[in-house]
């Protein structure tokens, strides 16, 4: 529930993406939000205030001459309460007429009127959005305070190929979120790992380490939400990449090394999170081995480079953060491993309790000892450790 006691109020005007906002209504308020949907005339012919109003569980707000409203104030009153007003689908005649603060309608007047932060999704064909006048609008929306999200590239309902679909309804329920977040780490380069790495023993086997990139993913994630840029340098996982974020997919310990030495220099914080395999198969195979020939095979190992400890150990290299997954003495082990990478702050976690959990609990080691947090989802724990860090950061 990322948006309990979170009012929004959602503009919908006229365009075909009008489709996607039935979804979004319900996943706003899945997430514990109050909608108030308020329709311009055009999007009532794309989608129903039936639909809306069912979704929403409110009142649907469609002209500024409603008799529901006994001081004829909807403009006003709608906003007052309001932590966002959010346009989606914004056609780019809305976004015209927001950019010259035109009042034609309850929902322009109400825009004009608000008291809030203005977000909206654009959504137009191709032409339309590349269009010179829609680009001024762009540009003055911009200069005005108004965060558009996206538009997005690809197919268009009218057979296009090109910039200005909508966005998603998960993507739009993930920038509304991160809308919500203190932006913490607002200019930061966050360079992770995650997941784990998988070391090939022949083309179709390998060796690799129990880990579903769960908390890795989560804490890229809440680094998006609070403002900084995002690097990602995931091992084999199934889990999609994280809205927002840059991610660059790697197998072995080998390939994430040289992923991470290709980002550090540009990075201020290094979080590593992947579990790194600790030796590849120096004789790996370029040929399945064939089990039917002479007994099991007879594996040399070599270590793997250890990336935290070289971008630990790179002179004017990003501030780091450690995990460590220990099945006992977790103080003892994670403090171990601090002092020995050199890191300002480690992050232990018990991994019997955490291996493919949605739930986890952390506990921090720095220069003042160990600082427990509460047990919380992946996600909420992630957050948590986002703060964290931002706290601790060296003051500029
Ligand atoms: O050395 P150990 O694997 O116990 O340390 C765990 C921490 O070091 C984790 O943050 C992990 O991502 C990182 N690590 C690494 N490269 C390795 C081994 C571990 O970055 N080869």
């Amino acid at each position: 529930m990322d948006l309990i006691n979170k009012r929004i109020v959602l503009g919908v005007t006229g365009g075909i993406a009008c489709y996607k906002i039935a979804e979004l209504v319900r996943r706003l308020t899945e997430q514990g939000a109050t909608v108030d949907v308020v329709m311009t005339e055009a999007a009532t012919h794309f989608i129903t205030p039936v639909t809306m109003q069912a979704l929403s569980g409110r009142p649907v707000f469609l002209d500024a001459w409603d008799p529901r409203v006994p001081n004829n104030m909807a403009h006003i009153d709608l906003t007052r309460g309001a932590d966002v007003v959010l346009i989606a689908p914004a056609s780019a005649d809305f976004m015209a007429k927001l950019a010259h603060g035109e009042a034609s309608d309850l929902l322009s007047t109400l825009c004009l009127a608000r008291a809030c932060p203005l977000l909206a999704a654009p959504a137009m064909n191709r032409e339309m959005w590349a269009n010179p006048a829609t680009q001024r609008n762009v540009t003055q929306l911009r200069a005005d305070g108004i965060a558009l999200l996206g538009p997005d590239s690809g197919s268009q309902a009218c057979g296009e190929v090109g910039d200005g679909r909508m966005l998603e309804a998960h993507q739009l329920l993930s920038e509304v979120i991160a809308f919500f977040q203190p932006k913490v780490l607002a200019g930061k380069h966050v360079l992770m790992t995650a997941g784990p790495t998988a070391e090939p023993i022949d083309p179709v086997r390998v060796l690799s380490n129990r880990s579903s990139g769960k908390t890795g993913y989560a804490l890229a994630r809440a680094a998006q939400e609070a403002g900084a840029r995002v690097t990602l340098i995931s091992g084999p996982t199934a889990l999609p990449a994280p809205y927002g974020v840059m991610r660059v997919s790697v197998t072995t310990a080998r390939q994430m090394h040289a992923a991470v030495m290709a980002e550090a220099a540009s990075a201020d914080i290094f979080i590593a999170v992947a579990a790194v395999a600790d030796w590849y198969v120096k004789n790996a195979s370029t040929q399945k081995i064939k089990k039917t020939r002479g007994g099991p095979p007879q594996l040399e190992f070599e270590a793997n480079p250890d990336i935290l400890a070289d971008v630990a150990g790179l002179a004017r290299g990003p501030w780091c953060v450690g995990f460590a997954a220990e099945t006992e003495n977790l103080a003892e082990h994670a403090e171990d491993k601090r002092r020995r990478k050199n890191l300002p702050l480690l992050v232990g976690n018990l991994a019997q309790n955490v291996m493919d959990a949605d739930a986890t609990e952390l506990a921090l080691f720095d220069d003042r000892g160990m600082h427990s947090l509460p047990a919380a989802t992946k996600l909420d724990a992630a957050r948590r450790l986002v703060a964290e860090i931002a706290a601790r950061l060296p003051k500029p």
